[in-house]
């Protein structure tokens, strides 16, 4: 059987309205996930639910443990939606990756090289003691990631990391999800509004709009001549979930 992040019945409710509801998903371990949907749709809501930042009903499980006991004993990634970080500090991009590692009490000078050692897998090496406030959007969404590779987590979410990027940062952004998430037997999560290269790149697509978008299909159409042709080699379709729902709202 596969290994599964499991969301069973996933409601999320502010200040009495319903923003996500009776989310039902199963999501494979170690694959690529992107969660699509419009503005306000809940992408942000089930990421953080999912992150155990904010209250729900209903159960996220990791391979049968809830999310909740999971993470007593494992990190969860998480990039939050840009806007949101705290870029006005003075830290530079290796003192923001050293965060990472403070749970793992190492002493300085371990921790930095670790830290480092991170840095290069996002290719920011370079800029380690460059102030990330100075950052273009990319390079800090780079050095994010290596804070959160450097916390060992196995889950990664990611809240629209690749708002604001051109379309060539975007397709380095993805070759460098794709390397780390070989090396490190990754789940990410992701959410995007970008139907171009996410299609390329993931290996699950849904949408949500308040609830799951249904859809009776899945699809796989990998190097389907026709959209190779009209995208290029980057652009696939890829299987593409939308789940039951009790009401088409989309
Ligand atoms: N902290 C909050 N308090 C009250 N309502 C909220 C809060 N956060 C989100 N909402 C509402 O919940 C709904 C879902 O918002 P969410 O941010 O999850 O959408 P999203 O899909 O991430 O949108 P976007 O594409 O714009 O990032 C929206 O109607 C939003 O107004
Ligand atoms: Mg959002």
């Amino acid at each position: 059987m596969n290994e599964l992040l499991e969301i069973k019945n996933l409601s999320v409710t502010y200040d009495g309205k319903i923003a996500v509801k009776n989310v039902n998903l199963k999501l494979e371990l170690g694959k690529f996930h992107v969660i699509m949907g419009p503005n306000g749709g809940g992408k942000t809501t089930l990421i953080r639910a999912i992150a155990g930042l904010i209250p729900y009903s209903g159960k996220v499980s990791v391979n049968g443990t809830d999310m909740k006991k999971y993470r007593k004993s494992h990190s969860i990634g998480y990039l939050a939606q840009r806007g949101s970080q705290f870029y006005d500090m003075p830290l530079s991009a290796i003192e923001v990756v050293e965060m990472g590692r403070y749970r793992f009490k190492e002493k300085s000078n371990e921790r930095r090289k670790n830290a480092l050692r991170f840095l290069e897998e996002v290719d920011m090496i370079s800029r380690a003691d460059y102030p990330i406030g100075d950052m273009s959007g990319g390079q800090q969404q780079r050095v994010l990631i290596a804070r959160a590779l450097a916390t060992e987590s196995k889950i990664m979410l990611m809240d629209e990391p690749l708002t604001g990027m051109d379309p060539k940062s975007q397709s380095n952004f993805y070759e460098m999800i794709e390397k780390i998430k070989k090396k490190h037997g990754l789940t990410i999560i992701m959410s995007s509004h970008d139907i171009g290269f996410t299609t390329a790149y993931a290996e699950n697509v849904f949408c949500i709009n308040r609830e799951l978008v249904p859809h009776n299909e899945v699809v796989k159409l990998l190097n389907e001549p026709e959209v190779v042709k009209m995208y290029g080699p980057n652009f696939r379709l890829t299987k593409h979930y939308h789940l039951h729902s009790e009401e088409n709202d989309v």
